[in-house]
């Protein structure tokens, strides 16, 4: 696992959002795997800057997004799907039949978690996959205790993602009580992973995933095991880890 720590969330958003660039240009049919929350909106909104300044070409992209809330309606203005219309689709020239956020309404949840699994390997599995961090160690919303290696399913979502998204709605009880969620094991088949963290608020749940041991009660530990995941983190997020991080050389330096 690599990490590295920018100075603020303009850094941190500038370099995630080149690193999914990258992947556009040299495979323009490739396949995002996206997140929502406050964390990737300044990702987003560089993407958004490169397709219109830099002409960005979305236009064979295909996109899996995390998750989605149980019993949202799609044009419901917390649910995933709208988030995900406003702060990126609608700004690029991506295709909308391209583009997969769970139904949270699905009439047969189940059968329906398969067939989005199935979904992601018959479009040629995830190269990219964008990742936020709940502040109990959650990716997407696999909550503390989830098995390390479930497929997507439908969770009950935590005591303190239900505090932490009550921000996002009128009243806490509002918030719904399941998600539709990706699995960790299914996030873990990605070709690569990026995870971005900002805030201190993040800054146990980052040291926990990075530093300590891999279990279930951090589900963003699991990551440790991918061949291929960076933590992008700024500062305040980055201020419990103790090892030192510095840039690792391309190459074998000469000996
Ligand atoms: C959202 C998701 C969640 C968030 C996490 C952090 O699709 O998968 O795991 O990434 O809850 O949310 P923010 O970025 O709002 O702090």
């Amino acid at each position: 696992m690599q990490v590295i720590i920018k100075k603020d969330y303009d850094e941190m958003s500038k370099l995630a959002a080149g690193m999914i660039a990258e992947v556009i240009r040299k495979k323009p049919r490739c396949v995002l795997g996206l997140a929502t929350g406050s964390t990737p909106l300044g990702t987003y909104k560089e993407l958004i800057r490169l397709h219109k300044k830099e002409r960005l070409d979305f236009s064979q992209v295909v996109t899996f997004n995390l998750d989605e809330y149980v019993g949202l309606d799609p044009n419901h203005n917390q649910s995933y799907w709208y988030f995900m219309y406003q702060n990126l689709f609608k700004h690029i020239n991506i295709r909308i039949e391209n583009v997969h956020v769970p139904n949270g309404k699905a009439p047969d949840v189940e059968a329906y978690c398969a067939w989005y699994d199935g979904e992601i390997e018959r479009a040629g599995g995830i190269d990219i996959q964008v990742l936020g961090i709940g502040g109990n160690g959650h990716i997407a919303f696999n909550e503390p205790g989830t098995a390390l290696f479930s497929r997507t399913g439908w969770v009950v979502l935590d005591k303190r993602t239900i505090e932490d998204n009550a921000r996002f709605f009128k009243r806490k009880a509002d918030v719904p009580r399941y998600a539709i969620s990706m699995g960790t094991g299914t996030i873990l088949e990605a070709q690569r992973i990026i995870l971005l963290a900002t805030k201190e608020s993040k800054a146990d749940a980052i040291a926990a995933s990075v530093e300590g041991p891999i279990t279930a009660n951090v589900p963003a530990s699991a990551l440790q095991l991918h061949p291929d995941c960076t933590f992008i983190v700024d500062k305040a997020a980055a201020s419990k880890l103790c090892r030192k991080y510095g840039s690792t050389p391309k190459k074998l330096p000469r000996q």
